[in-house]
């Protein structure tokens, strides 16, 4: 479907429809298993499992095979200043709590204030815009609502305005059928609010609304940012308290289809503090470090992994050479994987998915659950592309394998508590759900497998793992953008 077509449609239909359109466009646009990532990772119940890990998984879908058509990507700065930049200099970094975790809520979140009104944002380092409800979106809940016109500083991005990136309307994602006369821009004309218009899809869920600029107060630091305010309700939201994203990566990935500057970015420029921020993640919040590195947070070394894109980078995409279960190497690669805080479970596209049902079917039928022999029912925890939880006894849980992912000179190791995921039942039953509670013995206990099967990642977005929070909660991570790395510590 493309901008052409939908002309012709008032803007409210439009506008209350305006996910499944997505949906619909993406599905058409590519025939690479598109629409059945975007599905695979929301919450469901597989017949077998009593319910889903609700993983949620922010990691910005470009929905282009080709990347670099997005825009001309800017370097912001010279290398040259990048390297004369002091890493060790941490006198200025500022540190502020993270709330959430990784179940229930499936994600980490950080409080902030935008136009002196509170507001909370879960922290994504898989996409780069901020966004938040704003006062106008019928379809949102009230929390966490920003009103623009209550705040003496916000104001609206006019669609004329320079900011708004002109020839941007006839690009896939500017779907509201309203061109600027003169600058082609992108514009929002809708629910009586007239703006540059923004839309971001992530893996699951999506968000539209329109391009603001406010004030906005983070760990103590203050800038003027660009927000986009959400206008059109989102799936798969929000994490926790939060009805906000922060995204994190560059600013290359902001441009939906108009480019905003990241938040971080307009942090260091008006604060001078150095281009690096780090997370540590806890099972019950973490830290978020702007300007640095918390020498306390962690022990040894730091290890620190290129970006492979260098300078031209979008989101924080590192090489991966392989993967091991146990002592075997089960997967050899040269692809790149996303480090996205935004997701909640590690991710893999459908090729890798497949070698890994294939190796522990073939070599771990021992453990419930693993191959369909079992008496309950034939769901596996591959079943429905993985997230699907079951009872465990602890003796099962320690006969799981170690998993390592191999970097370039990193290796990440998943014991089976990290991809098992311990689940309190009084977290994971909602409502009334359909446990069986048959399969459950005196000694057994619920567990989520959380790797979960992305089908045409790689085809479609170029990298093809995603380490997300239940891989990044065992490192003190560096996200260090002076020289384009991300860096792995011991958590201390
Ligand atoms: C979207 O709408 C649903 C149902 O109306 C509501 O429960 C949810 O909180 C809303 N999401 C946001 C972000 O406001
Ligand atoms: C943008 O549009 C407004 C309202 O139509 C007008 O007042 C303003 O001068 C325009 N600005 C530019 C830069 O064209
Ligand atoms: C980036 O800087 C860190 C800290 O100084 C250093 O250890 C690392 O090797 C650098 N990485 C690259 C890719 O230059
Ligand atoms: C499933 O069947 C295999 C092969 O018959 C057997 O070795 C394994 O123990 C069974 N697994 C369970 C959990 O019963
Ligand atoms: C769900 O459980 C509550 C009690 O916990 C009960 O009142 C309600 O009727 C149940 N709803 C359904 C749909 O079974």
């Amino acid at each position: 479907m493309t901008a052409e077509n939908l002309a012709g449609f008032r803007p409210y239909v439009l506008f209350c429809s305006f996910l499944l359109l997505c949906l619909v466009e993406l599905g058409s646009a590519n025939s690479n298993g598109l629409k059945d990532g975007l599905l695979r990772l929301e919450v469901k119940r597989a017949s077998g499992s009593f319910e889903a890990l609700v993983a949620k998984d922010r990691h910005r879908w470009s929905f282009r095979s080709n990347p670099a058509r997005w825009s001309p990507l800017k370097e912001y700065r010279k290398a040259l200043e990048r390297q004369e930049i002091q890493l060790h200099d941490n006198a200025r970094y500022k540190s502020v709590s993270l709330g959430g975790n990784v179940v229930p809520d499936g994600g980490y979140y950080v409080d902030l204030e935008i136009g002196g009104q509170k507001a909370a944002a879960q922290i994504d380092t898989g996409s780069s815009n901020l966004i938040v409800p704003v006062s106008g979106c019928s379809s949102c809940s009230s929390e966490g609502m920003i009103d623009i016109s209550h705040s003496s500083s916000g104001a609206i991005i006019p669609c004329n305005s320079s900011s708004c990136n002109s020839n941007t309307c006839d690009s896939e994602l500017c779907i509201t059928g309203s061109c600027s006369s003169s600058s082609k821009a992108c514009c929002l004309q809708t629910h009586g609010v007239s703006g540059c218009f923004f839309a971001v899809i992530y893996g699951t869920g999506a968000a539209a609304g329109v391009y603001f600029t406010d004030t906005v107060q983070i760990a103590g630091l203050t800038t003027k940012a660009t927000v986009g305010g959400i206008l059109t309700n989102v799936s798969d939201y929000p994490v926790g308290p939060a009805t906000g994203v922060l995204g994190m990566a560059f600013k290359a990935a902001s441009c939906n289809p108009s480019c905003a500057t990241p938040l971080f970015d307009d942090l260091v420029k008006t604060n001078n503090i150095d281009n690096i921020f780090s997370i540590s993640l806890r099972n019950e919040g973490g830290t978020l470090i702007l300007g640095g590195i918390d020498n306390s947070l962690y022990s040894g070394d730091i290890h620190y992994e290129p970006l492979r894109h260098g300078a031209n980078s979008l989101l924080y995409d590192v090489q991966c050479k392989g993967v091991k279960v146990g002592t075997s190497d089960l997967i050899s690669t040269s692809s790149g994987a996303v480090v996205d805080s935004g997701t909640t479970t590690l991710v893999f596209d459908s090729k890798y998915f497949k070698d890994l049902k294939k190796y522990f079917q073939s070599k771990l039928c021992d453990i419930p659950n693993v191959c369909s022999n079992s008496s309950a029912s034939s769901e596996t925890i591959f079943s429905g592309g993985g997230g699907a939880c079951f009872f465990f006894s602890p003796s099962d849980i320690a006969k799981f394998p170690t998993i390592t992912i191999e970097l370039s000179s990193f290796q990440i190791n998943l014991e089976p508590k990290d991809y098992m995921l311990h689940v309190p039942l009084s977290d994971i039953e909602s409502g009334n759900s359909t446990i069986p509670e048959k399969s459950r013995t005196s000694s057994s206990d619920a567990y989520c497998f959380a790797i979960l099967d992305f089908p045409g990642l790689e085809s479609s977005e170029g990298y093809s793992m995603i380490l997300g929070d239940t891989v990044l909660k065992n490192y003190y991570v560096v996200f260090n953008r002076e020289n384009y790395s991300v860096g792995f510590g011991n958590l201390s």
